[in-house]
């Protein structure tokens, strides 16, 4: 399929991450969703149902690539193999951006299926800022980093998070995906200061926003990925969109996934306080 069948509508506002249990309704319905994100290493592989269906996806709406597994962190070599198919799949799909998250999956060759945490200190700057660097070389694009949710810090830590991710951002030149649940999850189990995270971050670097609802278990935030955005996380948001501008916004929802038509409602909202 050519790049001229697809959508070029512009990526703004309000965006869904596409699950596979709404993919049926998309299809049939086109609801008017400005953008979806879709996760790439779902459509790693010899091809089939699952690239067809981006396709039809594609030729109706504009996309960005998100992924789980580059491992940006790990002291292992980058696995080239995993980037490679990121690749194959930006330069068939013409996402809008990748990103991928700022930390780490996988050591000695074991993955593990979290986004663990890094310590804050100037080696690992220096660590993953070059690890971006390369694959953003070979990708021939910038990525957008993510700022993960953690439940520990290290005491290796030299600076804080907004610190830590700024530093990389402008070291490996890349953007920063700024989750504002997963600085509500640390300002909860961390006692952080989000809104001063917020107006830290470089807004110049931040192309992309992730909203989410998570959930309280014994003391803890958890990044579950499974409610609507709570009160807590909106006001975070509504100071990144002051602090920021107008930035493309993302629902992401992965656990008791509801209706299409709930998601909706929550992008509707985030584009409202762009709007405003
Ligand atoms: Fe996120």
């Amino acid at each position: 399929m050519s790049s001229t069948n697809f959508s070029n509508k512009p990526i703004s506002k309000a965006g869904i991450g596409l699950r596979p249990q709404h993919l049926e309704y998309v299809l049939s319905e086109l609801p008017s969703i400005n953008w979806f994100e879709v996760l790439t290493d779902n459509y790693f592989g010899p091809g089939g149902e699952s690239l067809k269906e981006l396709e039809q996806i594609r030729s109706h709406y504009p996309i960005t690539m998100h992924s789980v597994g580059m491992s940006i962190g790990s002291s292992d070599p980058i696995n080239w193999d995993y980037v490679k198919q990121i690749k194959s799949l930006a330069d068939k799909f013409d996402p809008g951006w990748v990103s991928e998250h700022l930390c780490w999956t996988s050591a000695h060759g074991v993955h593990f299926h979290d986004l663990l945490p890094l310590p804050y200190t100037e080696e690992t700057i220096n660590h993953v800022s070059d690890r971006i660097s390369q694959i953003q070389d070979f990708l021939g694009r910038r990525l957008l980093i993510e700022n993960v949710s953690s439940y520990l810090s290290f005491e290796q830590s030299q600076m804080n998070e907004c610190e830590f991710v700024a530093s990389v951002a402008e070291k490996a030149d890349c953007g920063i995906l700024l989750d504002v649940n997963n600085i509500f999850v640390s300002q909860y189990n961390h006692g952080d200061d989000a809104i001063a995270y917020i107006k830290s971050i470089p807004a110049d670097r931040v192309g992309e926003i992730h909203l989410a609802g998570g959930e309280e278990r014994d003391g803890y935030m958890l990044d579950t990925h499974s409610r609507e955005v709570p009160e807590d996380v909106w006001t975070i948001y509504k100071a990144a969109i002051a602090h920021c501008g107008d930035t493309p916004s993302l629902i992401e929802w992965d656990n008791d996934i509801p209706h299409f038509t709930v998601l909706e409602q929550e992008a509707s909202k985030a584009t409202t306080i762009i709007r405003q």
